[in-house]
């Protein structure tokens, strides 16, 4: 059964470890939904935004190019340190996607750029974008497409059910692909209070250095699934490695690999 706040806990000291693994494994892939994810959200000089979930801050320093007055909100200290580092212009601050430091109706526009997937209420965070935006506010968010199609899912999570043990202990969260049908991306926005919801694939590749970098970046960038890992026995470890190696070499493109990673951009208004 899923335990939201242990949940929370798992989730939050894994990401206090890893801002600097974080930005070099999927800082320059989660970029590429930036733009689509701000234009969703009606994002324009002036326009007053939240960027929750921020981690290193990238989605709201692209805001603040776009001439908006900005914050990001990060519930890990950890991650609002190296977004201020990275971005000494832009206002962040710790904060909870599930209970926003802010009053109601205050912002133009609300962006969560892959945060929704690492909640243990994600409904909550949805009701909590709808109340602190004002009303024709627009809310946006990003979630991973199926692993049948972000393929460093699909060859991760396929070798480690293969080789190794899924069902290790660890706090249970909300399924991590939810948000990647429509249906339910539009039926949950819904139930926030959102209107006229909308649901649209973003393209996206990630770009890997080597054929040993999509497991190195799985176990030391991420919460969830370097948490399954780091829990398997060592010589089913190198075979899931060795089985992520060989799914790969399918992908390589001269001395680097490309795989298809996209995005699900969901995006509503608040009446
Ligand atoms: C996958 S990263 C996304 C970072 C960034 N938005 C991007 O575009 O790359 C997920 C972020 O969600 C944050 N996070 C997870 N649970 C949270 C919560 N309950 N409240 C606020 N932030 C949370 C983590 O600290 C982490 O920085």
């Amino acid at each position: 059964m899923i335990d939201p706040d242990s949940f929370r806990q798992f989730e939050h000291s894994g990401w206090q470890n890893i801002p600097q693994q974080y930005h070099q494994a999927f800082g320059e892939l989660t970029a590429q939904s930036i733009e689509p994810l701000l234009d969703a959200a009606g994002v324009k000089k002036g326009t007053k935004v939240i960027d929750i979930a921020t981690g290193p801050g990238y989605v709201a320093a692209a805001a603040a190019r776009r001439g908006a007055a900005v914050i990001g909100v990060d519930f890990s200290t950890a991650m609002i340190e190296a977004a201020k580092d990275r971005y000494p212009d832009i206002e962040f601050r710790e904060g909870d996607a599930e209970q926003l430091p802010f009053g109601n109706n205050l912002f133009d526009a609300a962006v969560m750029n892959f945060g929704i997937l690492h909640l243990g209420r994600p409904d909550q965070a949805f009701a909590e974008a709808c109340r602190v935006l004002r009303t024709d506010g627009r809310f946006a968010f990003t979630a991973w497409a199926k692993p049948e199609e972000a393929a460093g899912f699909g060859i991760a999570l396929r070798s480690l059910a293969r080789y190794g043990d899924v069902n290790v202990s660890l706090p249970e969260g909300p399924p991590f692909f939810r948000f990647s049908e429509s249906d339910e991306c539009i039926r949950s926005l819904l139930v926030a209070g959102f209107a006229a919801p909308k649901v649209v694939k973003v393209p996206q590749f990630w770009r890997l250095p080597s054929l040993d970098s999509l497991f190195e970046s799985m176990r030391d960038s991420t919460v969830r699934t370097a948490g399954l890992l780091q829990a398997q026995r060592p010589d089913a470890l190198e075979k899931i490695r060795d089985a992520i190696r060989d799914e790969l070499k399918k992908y390589q493109k001269r001395n680097a690999v490309e795989l298809p990673m996209p995005a699900i951009l969901s995006s509503a208004m608040k009446p």
